[in-house]
């Protein structure tokens, strides 16, 4: 596929990171004006330097008037907003619920999932203006079944969903269509965190994968693309698995 996005002006949250960065370059790839936006601005930099049409803008999620801003700065440079990738995440706990940090969950959601619900509050506005748009939310398999030992996590990735699926019905009338994609274990800067957090995990974590791997980031920028894409032109309030069997 190329092309798929050609004129369209997308944001991706968490640019500077394993799945952003990718996806950064493949919607580059498939034509768009891309939004590189990332806590960091130095990553997004590097990220934007590399595309024909693209723009590094730093962003905290959790932060209203830092998205508005975002927002803001994508139509500003190319005139409207298309698509938007709400992939900016964290993942910084390795506790069962009875020990886990109370200033972790709470940052935990901040970033998750009120900031994927700035993002989806600011892009939607932006949308409306100019007749519609196409929004894919990161979830994880973690927003599907439990997961031990990240209670915050499964919390905000369970919450993403619901916000995927209430805005796909608010505005499915409006020309706006909201997906999610459900990674399952990707191989980025987070896996290893993760594993380094709990190396116990580092056995398992092929092998709770059906496929007996895990996810390149390629993988599930494709799905993301795909999702945003109109080849999915009447796919809204999904969430798609992109984990390798883990939810069959
Ligand atoms: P990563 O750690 O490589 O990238 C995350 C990016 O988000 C980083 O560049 C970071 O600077 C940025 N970020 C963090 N807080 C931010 C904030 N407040 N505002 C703006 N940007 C912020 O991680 P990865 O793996 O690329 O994760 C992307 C998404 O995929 C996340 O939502 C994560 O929860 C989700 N995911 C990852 C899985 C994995 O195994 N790596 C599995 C399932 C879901």
């Amino acid at each position: 596929m190329s092309g798929e996005l050609r004129g369209r002006t997308a944001i991706i949250t968490g640019a500077a990171g394993g799945i952003g960065a990718v996806s950064a370059r493949l919607f580059a790839e498939a034509g768009a004006n891309v939004v590189c936006a990332d806590l960091s601005l130095e990553g997004a930099q590097a990220v934007a330097a590399g595309l024909p049409s693209a723009l590094a803008v730093r962003v905290d999620v959790a932060d209203s008037a830092s998205v508005a801003a975002m927002v803001a700065a994508a139509v500003e440079r190319f005139g409207r907003l298309d698509c938007a990738f709400n992939n900016a995440g964290i993942e910084v706990e390795a506790r069962p619920t009875h020990e886990a940090d109370e200033d972790v969950f709470d940052r935990t959601i901040a970033v998750n999932l009120r900031g994927v619900f700035l993002c989806l509050k600011h892009e939607i506005a932006a949308m409306l203006k100019t007749g519609g748009g196409s929004i894919v939310n990161t979830a994880s398999i973690a927003g599907v079944g439990g997961a031990p030992n990240m209670p915050a996590y499964a919390a905000s990735k369970h919450g993403v969903i619901g916000l995927t699926r209430t805005a796909a019905l608010e505005y499915a009338r409006l020309g706006i269509r909201v997906n999610a994609v459900c990674p399952g274990v990707v191989r980025t800067a987070m896996m290893k965190a993760a594993i380094a957090a709990a190396p116990a995990r580092a056995d398992r974590v092929a092998g709770m994968h059906p496929m007996n791997r895990v996810a390149e980031p390629e993988e599930v920028a494709r799905a993301a693309l795909w999702l945003c894409s109109d080849a999915a032109s009447f796919i809204t309030g999904d969430a798609l698995r992109v984990d390798g069997g883990v939810g069959a």
